[in-house]
């Protein structure tokens, strides 16, 4: 493969942050060709390094970015069955837009559906159109970010270990385009009616209480906060930073959207400690169009900076195999 760089580029223990590859010249055929050989490769360099930044593949449009993607031949993970809160459009039925919020909005750096019992494995990004100003895909290495809060608070990093976590959140009767966690209850859970959201989730073992508007606070069982990698690492694999600076909107206030798994609420200054630590070791994604990025959601999250202008970048969600 021919490895390539980026300017700011991070490196943590001897591996680029994220590992960034320049495909061969080459047709779109040629390029999913290119992209079912080196589908292993890529995917343990993922894992390996966090993400991998493909440049120079001829991704121009959704169709091109569901090709490449079903060549790499990972499980797909369909936004229908997610239990995502993020109001989002299908393009194809691997490929959706990343969040359909307001550009103005920022989203904090979470582990895809780390709120929820079922998530993707891995992610891809591709931008179809960078922004004119703005929009970066901020990426952090939650294995690093997990050593270091380790280093930094014992007791808090120990606590969220022991205790675990729980999610809160008001999500709409009707879809709320104006929020980054619009998606309306019928649709996150793929049903039409009260009785058969309930029996939802209480399967998924989440209490939860109906507003008078037609509102739903669903509430998760505990969650664990922190994944062991299984080569020696552990990653802070959960969505504080997200829940506890972003999970605001009209329906939503973030002090009630995450507690430990006891119901105890967090200290505000442990979470600071945490997003200080966060934003130290992020890296931010300068998109240019036809960039493909892949994303071990196991070992780094990502976000969205704010932007100006037209932005679309794509993603597509692998389950595990
Ligand atoms: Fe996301």
């Amino acid at each position: 493969m021919n490895l390539s760089s980026i300017p700011g580029q991070h490196e943590y223990g001897g591996k680029p942050f994220p590992l960034v590859i320049n495909a061969p010249e080459c047709s779109l055929s040629e390029g999913c060709e290119w992209a079912r050989g080196v589908a292993g490769e890529l995917s343990k360099a993922a894992f390996e390094h966090g993400a991998v930044l493909v440049r120079g593949l001829p991704l121009a449009k959704p169709e091109d970015f569901d090709a490449a993607v079903g060549a790499f031949n990972f499980a797909n993970f369909s936004y229908v069955d997610s239990l995502s809160n993020a109001y989002r459009i299908n393009y194809t039925q691997r490929v959706f837009s990343a969040n359909e919020a307001p550009s103005d909005i920022t989203i904090f750096l979470h582990h895809e559906l780390a709120q929820t019992p079922v998530y993707p494995s891995k992610l891809f990004f591709f931008c179809q159109t960078a922004a004119d100003e703005g929009g970066a895909t901020p990426i952090c290495r939650s294995d690093v970010l997990w050593k270091r809060l380790y280093e930094q608070r014992p007791d808090f990093a120990e606590a969220c270990q022991a205790r675990g976590l729980k999610y809160s959140n008001v999500m709409p009767a009707e879809a709320d385009e104006s929020s980054g966690m619009g998606r309306s209850w019928q649709s996150t859970f793929s049903v039409d009616n009260r009785e058969a959201a309930e029996a939802r989730l209480a399967k998924l073992s989440y209490s939860w209480e109906w507003h008078p508007n037609g509102d739903l606070r669903a509430t998760t069982p505990v969650l664990p906060a922190v994944r062991d990698l299984g080569d020696g690492r552990a990653s802070f694999f959960n969505q504080l930073i997200a829940a506890f600076n972003g999970w605001k909107d009209t329906r939503n206030d973030p002090a009630r959207a995450i507690m430990f798994g006891d119901g105890t609420l967090l200290n505000p200054a442990d979470v600071g400690v945490a997003s200080a630590i966060a934003d130290e070791i992020t890296f931010d994604i300068p998109w240019q169009a036809g960039d493909l990025a892949l994303v071990d959601n196991y070992v780094a999250m990502h976000g969205r900076r704010a932007f100006k202008g037209t932005r679309r970048v794509l993603a597509s969600l692998v389950a595990d195999n």
